[in-house]
């Protein structure tokens, strides 16, 4: 049997993307190797989102290649966005056998197949249909107790720094009904937390085809989606990511408010407290906006985790725009962040119309800031809950010790706890006795 060997770079879109492709291999025959010596093709599924993130595989492109020095038959192959974004460049002195964008995985087998000396395999073809909603993905994770789920693909917001609807296309959903059925699946085969994904998942919509019988141009969006899937069982979780704050429906909010296994956490993405960036950045929301929607959150939902993702030194940010992401966070009082310095990307909106300008001390400086001022609203949040009690679904031992057990509380909030009796897939409750600035120390409640 041959072997296939996968490194997975970037977001959980791209980690479900792997598991699709290792779905669509395994059935052209290939096994899966954790073992980069043993195989005989080697993918690396990319990221484009900032420019560290290809300079990483390019590094690695480096080791795959001294796998083929050695063993000249390996083929080697990168797929996802930055074989999207950057195409036959990829192939230019044969740094690599195969570049698929993420359109392309159901060719895999044919192209490895074709894969030869003299004929290296490119396909970047995206496409407004494919969703990929018979492939049943092979879980990568080790836990088995939380998978994901991509319900949509692509992307059709324009945010002006961004690459992804470039490496996606645009943005299509998928059948809710395969949706249903792969949660159930996974759920009969012992996980118990899904996560829904996409690039805005608050825009899933579905149409029924015009001859679907009974379903006949039915119509669902995502508060009817999260509510088909938290109805499968109330022993399954489910979480969802990402959402888009001008699109975020007080449906949705009524949604996890009424079906308790829907988790109380948001991920949303503010990435300027200034409204001169948001507008620049082709965000559809401004501040005022943005803070009331976090104000309806917690008025509908109390105890909601929130988190976000920020961009230090956006193209003209002033110094007052960067005090204004500041006082944003003082004001919001985030659980945690993904927080950056921007990186301009090719054939982005803003690489072509706004010129990258802030010098890269001051990005540091002010992403410095932020981090430091994050840091300490998180630990101030995760304080706060020395006393509460939260049901947490048991991940596996903590990093430390084995007589520690760790598991996320609904808000995303990671907890730890001794414990020696419980095992991964169980729901447990226990109480915060104390607080790292980003973990629960807890005890089993009484
Ligand atoms: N530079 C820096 N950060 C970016 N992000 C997206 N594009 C860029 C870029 N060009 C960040 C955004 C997004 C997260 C996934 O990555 O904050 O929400
Ligand atoms: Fe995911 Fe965006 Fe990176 Fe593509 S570019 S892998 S969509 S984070």
């Amino acid at each position: 049997m041959k072997k296939i060997y996968i490194e997975t770079y970037g977001c959980q879109m791209n980690v479900n993307d792997s598991e699709v492709i290792l779905s669509i291999m395994e059935k052209a025959g290939y096994g899966r190797t954790e073992s980069i010596e043993e195989a005989d093709l080697i993918l690396a599924n990319t990221c484009s989102i900032r420019e560290n993130a290809e300079q990483r595989v390019w590094g690695r492109i480096d080791v795959f290649r001294l796998q083929k020095r050695k063993r000249p038959g390996v083929v080697i192959g990168i797929v996802g966005c930055m074989a999207e974004r950057l195409k036959d460049k990829l192939l230019d002195g044969r740094i690599v056998d195969l570049v698929a964008g993420p359109d392309s995985y159901r060719r895999l087998p044919a192209m490895v197949e074709a894969v030869s000396p003299d004929a290296p395999q490119i396909d970047v073809l995206l496409s407004r249909t494919e969703t990929y909603d018979d492939i049943v993905p092979v879980r990568m994770d080790r836990n088995g107790v939380s998978a994901y789920i991509s319900i949509m693909r692509g992307c059709n917001n324009c945010c002006s720094y961004c690459v992804v609807p470039y490496t996606r296309g645009v943005e299509r959903s998928r059948d809710p009904y395969t949706i249903v059925r792969e949660a159930e699946e996974v759920f009969a085969s012992g996980y118990r937390e899904v996560t829904l994904l996409g690039q805005n998942v608050d825009s899933y919509r579905w149409t029924a085809p015009a001859d679907c019988g009974d379903r006949n141009a039915e119509t669902v969006d995502f508060a009817a989606l999260l509510k088909m899937v938290a109805r499968i069982s109330p022993e399954l979780r489910i979480r969802f990511s990402t959402s888009y704050p001008s699109d975020i429906s007080d449906d949705v909010l009524f949604a996890m408010r009424d079906n308790p296994n829907i988790c109380r956490h948001i991920h949303f993405p503010v990435q300027s407290g200034s409204d001169a960036m948001l507008e620049k950045m082709r965000r559809k929301y401004t501040r005022a906006w943005y803070l009331e929607r976090v104000a309806r959150i917690r008025e509908i939902l109390p105890d909601c985790g929130l988190t976000t993702d920020v961009i230090a030194g956006f193209s003209g940010e002033t110094e007052q725009d960067h005090l204004d992401t500041l006082s944003l966070f003082e004001q919001v009082r985030f659980d945690a962040a993904f927080m950056f310095q921007y990186s301009e990307r090719p054939g982005t909106l803003a690489s072509r119309k706004y010129p990258d300008d802030v010098p890269p001390e001051v990005k540091t400086r002010r992403l410095n800031e932020i981090i430091e001022l994050q840091n300490r609203m998180g630990a101030l949040n995760y304080r706060e809950q020395i006393g509460r009690t939260h049901r947490v679904l048991v991940e596996g031992p903590s990093k430390k010790t084995d007589s520690e057990l760790c598991g996320r509380a609904g808000n995303y909030m990671m907890c730890v706890w001794p414990d020696r009796v419980h095992k991964p897939g169980d729901y447990v409750d226990v109480t915060v006795v104390d607080a790292t600035p980003a973990t629960l120390i807890c005890r089993l409640s009484d």
